[in-house]
C-alpha cells in the first residue's frame, strides 16, 4: 500500500531557551511535488527541516516517511532513511577538492578489510556522471575554495540529488545562484519531480515560489499557518499571510535628492587576473548608487578593492576631492567606510561569539574607556537599541549568533557596520536571505541613511531592489562598466541588456 504523503510532520514542536521555535506543526508532502515553506526570518522554517535531517531531536512530534513512523538521530540516519537536505548556509571543506567534497564520509572503496582504500578512479567516474546527469559543467579536481559562492551551491545541490532521496530539502538554494543557474536548478527540480521526488523548496523569493511550488506552507512565529495550492496564491496573499499584515509597499520613498560628489573612483584595474577593468565612477553625498549584473561581473571584487582588501593595479581614488590611498580595511574604515559583505558565514559573522560580540567587533575602539577598560554598559545599551531598531529576533544580546536565523544573522552584520557611523557604506547584496518584511525595514534603514547625507554603494543582483531603491544605476559586466544609468527611468531590460553585453 502506498501512502497519499510521503511526507507527514505530526504535531512538531521545539523550543531553545528563550524561544518556541515550533509551536504544534503539522504538514504533509505529497510525492512527486515541491513543496514550499515560507515564512519570516525566524519563523522556524529551517528548525522543522532540522528536525526532520537528524539534527535536533524535536521535543514534540511524529515524523512519517511513507506511512511509516521514523526517528534520526543524525543525518547519516537520515540520509540512509531517503533524506537530503542542501543547507541555507555552506558546510563545505574549502581546501578539498570538488569531488572529496561531493562524497565525503562515502568515498567509494576498494580492497577488502581493514587496507581498504579510495577508490580514485571510481570517485572520479561517478563524479563525472553525476555532473553530466545534471547538466553541470564544473572540474571534479578543482579546490573548492578556488570556486564562487554559485559554484560551491551547484555543488552542494548536486550533493543532495546524488543521494536518490524520496524526500529533498532545499534550504535557500537559489541565495547565490545566477539567475541562468536558478533556471538550470528548476530543471533538476522538475525532472526530480517527475521521477517522484519530493521536494520541500524554502525562498524568500516570491516569484520563484509561485513558479516552482505545488503547494505552499506557510510559518509565522513557530506556527503553521496554512498550505495552499500555489496556484490559488498571489504574492500579496503570500505576504499578508507571513507577515499577519497587508504590506502595500515593498520600497520606502526617497526623500533627499543627492548632493557634492563625494568619492571619485577613476580608472580602476584590478592586480588580479580576470577581475576588473578600468572602471570610473562617482558617487554623492546622501546618493544610493546601486550596482547591477550578474554574477562573475567582479562588482563584489570592485568593492572589496576599494576596502582594502584586495589590490589594485591602477587607477585612483579620492575622498572629498583628496586623493586617498586604501591599502587595508583598517585605513578604510579610518577613513569612514563600512563593507557589509555578500557571504555571511564566510567574511561575516563569529559563529562562537554572541549577538553583541558580533556588533561590537568592528567598533572595538569605541567602547575602550580612557582607563583601558571596555565599557559594558554602553555596548549593552548600543547593541540593545539596534536588536529593536532592525528588529532583530533574538532571545538576548548574550545568544550565540550561530543560533540566529539566516536572516537575523545578516541584521546583525547589518548594525555592527552601522554602529561604525561610516560616511560611505557599501553593501554587497544586502537583504540576501531576508525575508519581505524586514527587507522593507531594512530599505528604510539605508533611505534614512541616504537622507542623512551618508553615501551608499549597493550591489545587488535584484531587480525590483536596484530599480526601487537607488538614485543611479552602474551595470558592470565581465569586470568592465557597461553603463550607467539614472534609477528613476531606468528599466529591467536595460540593466539585463547591459550586464549581459559581452555574453
Ligand atoms: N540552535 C539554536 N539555538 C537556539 N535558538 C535557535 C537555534 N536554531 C534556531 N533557533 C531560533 O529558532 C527560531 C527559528 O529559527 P529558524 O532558523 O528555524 O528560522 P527560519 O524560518 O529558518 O528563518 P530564516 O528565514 O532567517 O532562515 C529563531 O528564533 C532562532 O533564533
Ligand atoms: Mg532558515
Amino acid at each position: 500500500m502506498s501512502a497519499e504523503y510521503v511526507l507527514e510532520l505530526r504535531h512538531m514542536s521545539k523550543s531553545f531557551p528563550g524561544v518556541k521555535a515550533l509551536d504544534d506543526v503539522s504538514i504533509q508532502v505529497r510525492p512527486g511535488s515541491v513543496h514550499a515553506l515560507m515564512g519570516e526570518n525566524g519563523a522556524g522554517k529551517s528548525t522543522l527541516m532540522k528536525c526532520l535531517f537528524g539534527i535536533y531531536a524535536p521535543d514534540e512530534g511524529e515524523i512519517l516517511l511513507d506511512g511509516k513512523p521514523v526517528k534520526f538521530q543524525n543525518s547519516r540516519q537520515a540520509l540512509d532513511g531517503g533524506v537530503s537536505m542542501i543547507h541555507q548556509e555552506l558546510l563545505s571543506v574549502p581546501n578539498r577538492s570538488v569531488e572529496e567534497n561531493l562524497w565525503l564520509g562515502r568515498y567509494p572503496l576498494m580492497g577488502a578489510g581493514p587496507f581498504r582504500l579510495i577508490d580514485a578512479k571510481k570517485m572520479r567516474s561517478d563524479t563525472k556522471a553525476l555532473f553530466k546527469k545534471l547538466n553541470m559543467d564544473i572540474d571534479p579536481a578543482v579546490w573548492l575554495r578556488n570556486l564562487s559562492v554559485s559554484k560551491i551551491q551547484s555543488i552542494e545541490i548536486a550533493k543532495a540529488v546524488s543521494y536518490n532521496a524520496k524526500v529533498i530539502i532545499m534550504d535557500e538554494p537559489t541565495s547565490s545562484l545566477t539567475e541562468h543557474e536558478v533556471a538550470h536548478l528548476f530543471g533538476i527540480i522538475r525532472r526530480l519531480r517527475s521521477e517522484g521526488a519530493a521536494i520541500v523548496y524554502i525562498s524568500h523569493k516570491m516569484e520563484e515560489i509561485l513558479e516552482i511550488a505545488d503547494e505552499v506552507s506557510i510559518m509565522r512565529d513557530g506556527r503553521h499557518v496554512g498550505t495552499w495550492r500555489s496556484s490559488e496564491l498571489t504574492t500579496a496573499e503570500i505576504i499578508k499571510r507571513m507577515v499577519g499584515r497587508d504590506l502595500t509597499h515593498r520600497f520606502p520613498p526617497r526623500a533627499n535628492v543627492p548632493g557634492e560628489v563625494v568619492l571619485r573612483v577613476d580608472n580602476f584595474t584590478s592586480a588580479e587576473r580576470h577581475s576588473f577593468k578600468d572602471v570610473s565612477f562617482d558617487l554623492r553625498r546622501g546618493e544610493i548608487l546601486g550596482i547591477g549584473g550578474l554574477v562573475g561581473a567582479k562588482r563584489t571584487e570592485l568593492v572589496e578593492t576599494i576596502f582594502g582588501l584586495r589590490f589594485l593595479e591602477s587607477g585612483r581614488i579620492s575622498l572629498n576631492g583628496r586623493e586617498i590611498k586604501i591599502r587595508s580595511p583598517v585605513q578604510a574604515m579610518g577613513d569612514k567606510f563600512a563593507l557589509l559583505t555578500e557571504e555571511r558565514r564566510a567574511t561575516g559573522i563569529v559563529p562562537m561569539l554572541g549577538v553583541k560580540e558580533n556588533m561590537l567587533l568592528a567598533n572595538l575602539s569605541r567602547y575602550v574607556g580612557r582607563t583601558g577598560l571596555i565599557n559594558e554598559k554602553q555596548g549593552i545599551s548600543d547593541t540593545k537599541e539596534k536588536i529593536a531598531d532592525l528588529r532583530i529576533k533574538t532571545p538576548s544580546y548574550r545568544t550565540l549568533i550561530k543560533d540566529l536565523s539566516g536572516g537575523n544573522q545578516q541584521k546583525v552584520l547589518f548594525a555592527k557596520w552601522l554602529l561604525t557611523e561610516p560616511d560611505i557604506l557599501i553593501l554587497d547584496e544586502p537583504t540576501r536571505g531576508i525575508d519581505v518584511g524586514a527587507k522593507y525595514e531594512i530599505y528604510s534603514i539605508i533611505a534614512e541613511l541616504a537622507a542623512s547625507g551618508k553615501s551608499i554603494i549597493m550591489i545587488s543582483s535584484e531587480m525590483p531592489e536596484l530599480l526601487g531603491m537607488s538614485d543611479r544605476i552602474m551595470v558592470m559586466c565581465a569586470g568592465r562598466k557597461t553603463g550607467i544609468l539614472d534609477g528613476k527611468t531606468a528599466t529591467q531590460e536595460e540593466i539585463m541588456r547591459l550586464a549581459a553585453l559581452f555574453e
